[in-house]
């Protein structure tokens, strides 16, 4: 809801949270906690508790559009100053901003379980991944090197310099408030750029903390602002179009990335994307069963299947369809806990909003009308709340069906029943994304042989759990271009100048 106030509010339930300097309702721009120059503000809120009143968490600072343009300007100026730092310096800067995530993680924690939903262990689990990308990048800094290139005319060399990019735009989902921001930014300070960051309207508060610490980590003025709006379309055009920004990484929807993609060419604006993927996860006829089945719950289900990389088409060998299918419903019978995710014991949490709510059941009755078998689950429960629903598990799925080509984004998961390896690549790859994939098999030559023929840019084999900041992150088709994280993950940050240097007799 959006709506006039010159000041923002806190709801009770932020009471939760013990470091009260990290409550923050207000933008970060070069260095100082403002309001927004034309009085808008937007509620957040639970979306375990919404629509009852105590579901709201507090009213945050809408920042306009000139309030954006001013903000540019700081990072650009403070981009003057901060790009001549050492990487080791801003490596120490890293370093400090790790390790106050990890002294503040409950706290951090629960703020994304009031503002997401996911459970507090996930949460935690999310702190901890979201300062790791610091850490990485804290030892990444001072090894951003330039090359010597030997020139292939005598007398000459040729440099390589990398140098940082400048001021950068960063868009972010709410699925993961704090990591979807850390993985871009840690690689944008680390090779030395300033930042411009707009946090999901969904989710700006564990974002807007982050900031609090990043000034008691000693980041200069204007080098990380982050400003929360409910304008999230006005404020990507106007970052994607503005000349002094050079860089832009977004985190979303294909749609969206298309649309940023379609903006950044009036400017020819280096932009990486990370977009939806359609991942399949093959379990081969001679896989651990165990494992796989351990493995497809995990990935289908994280943050109640609200990830880009979860599982979204399960592929079971005829051959082992049935233990596999009926071992899969009885441990998420045995395992599963729905609930607010501050409860004791809740393993699963709400969908963050109505949206998602309507096509998770679109895609569950689109099924079952063209005749899936309802395995698990297939009900809203407002016995919980609006945005809860069964963890589901729909059997006999076929390529027909709408949740086989699109991502579904909730917890539900599709079995598709296959005959041959060369049938489930044909299959798995028919998609016009390609961020992960997943398989399942103890033949050592078909697992180079699959990985290899999967169109995505991210594989499991034998694992389901491959996010980490060691990993090159991101897509390929329609799920986007650029890798975050891992030894990569800098270079979409810095350009290369070439210096020929002649004379050298
Ligand atoms: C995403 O959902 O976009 C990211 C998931 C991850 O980093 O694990």
């Amino acid at each position: 809801m959006i709506s006039k106030r010159l000041y923002s509010m806190v709801g009770p339930s932020l009471s939760k949270i013990k470091n009260k300097n990290l409550i923050k309702t207000q933008a970060f721009v070069n260095g100082k906690w403002i309001n927004s120059s034309n009085g808008e503000t937007f509620e957040v809120s639970d979306p375990a508790l919404y629509p009852k009143k105590e579901s709201q968490l507090a009213t945050v600072q809408s920042m306009s559009e000139d309030d954006y343009k001013d903000a540019i300007q700081d990072a650009q100026k403070s981009f003057q100053t901060f790009k001549k730092t050492t990487g080791r310096e801003r490596s120490t800067l890293l370093y400090n901003l790790y390790k106050l995530m990890h002294e503040n993680k409950e706290d951090l924690a629960k703020l994304v379980v009031l503002e997401n939903g996911k459970p507090y262990a996930d949460a935690l689990g999310e702190v901890v991944y979201a300062a790791s990308f610091f850490q990485w990048f804290a030892e990444e800094a001072p090894r951003v090197a330039s090359d010597l290139i030997p020139s292939a005319n005598p007398g000459t060399q040729i440099l390589a310099i990398r140098q940082p990019i400048g001021v950068c735009g960063i868009l972010t989902p709410w699925n993961f408030p704090l990591a979807m921001i850390t993985r871009k930014l840690g690689a944008a300070i680390a090779a030395g750029c300033t930042t411009v960051i707009k946090p999901a309207s969904e989710t700006p508060l564990a974002a807007l903390a982050m900031a609090q610490l990043s000034e008691e980590a000693g980041f200069a003025p204007g080098v990380i602002n982050i400003l929360p709006s409910h304008e999230s379309s006005k404020v990507g055009k106007l970052i994607c179009e503005d000349p002094i920004i050079k860089k832009v990484s977004f985190t979303g929807s294909t749609k969206v990335g298309k649309i940023l993609m379609d903006q950044s060419s009036s400017t020819l604006k280096k932009l990486s994307t990370e977009l939806g993927g359609n991942a399949p996860f093959i379990v081969f006829e001679d896989s651990n069963l165990e494992k796989a089945v351990a493995g497809a719950i995990a990935s289908k289900f994280r943050s109640s299947g609200q990830t880009c990389i979860c599982a979204n088409r399960i592929f079971v060998h005829e051959s082992i369809y049935d233990e596999f299918t009926s071992e899969f419903v009885s441990k998420l019978e045995k395992d599963v806990k729905l609930g607010n995710g501050l409860d004791e014991g809740v393993t699963h949490g709400p969908l963050i909003h109505d949206r998602s709510m309507q096509k998770v059941r679109e895609h569950i009755e689109d099924a079952l009308n063209k005749g899936a078998k309802l395995l698990l689950g297939g009900d809203k429960r407002p016995d919980l709340g609006e945005n809860f629903h069964d963890l589901t598990v729909l059997g006999d799925v076929t390529p027909e069906m709408l949740i086989f080509n699109e991502e579904t984004f909730g917890p539900v998961a599709p079995i598709i029943k296959f005959s041959s390896e060369e049938e489930v690549v044909k299959l798995a790859n028919d998609t016009p994304v390609g961020l992960a994939g997943y398989f399942y098999t103890q033949d050592y030559a078909r697992l180079f042989r699959v990985a290899e023929a999967l169109e995505v840019g991210m594989v499991g084999a034998n694992t389901a759990l491959i996010s980490e900041c060691a990993l090159p992150f991101g897509g390929v088709k329609e799920s986007g271009f650029g890798r975050e994280g891992s030894k990569f993950g800098v270079e979409d940050y810095t350009i290369i100048k070439g210096v020929v240097v002649g004379g050298i007799e």
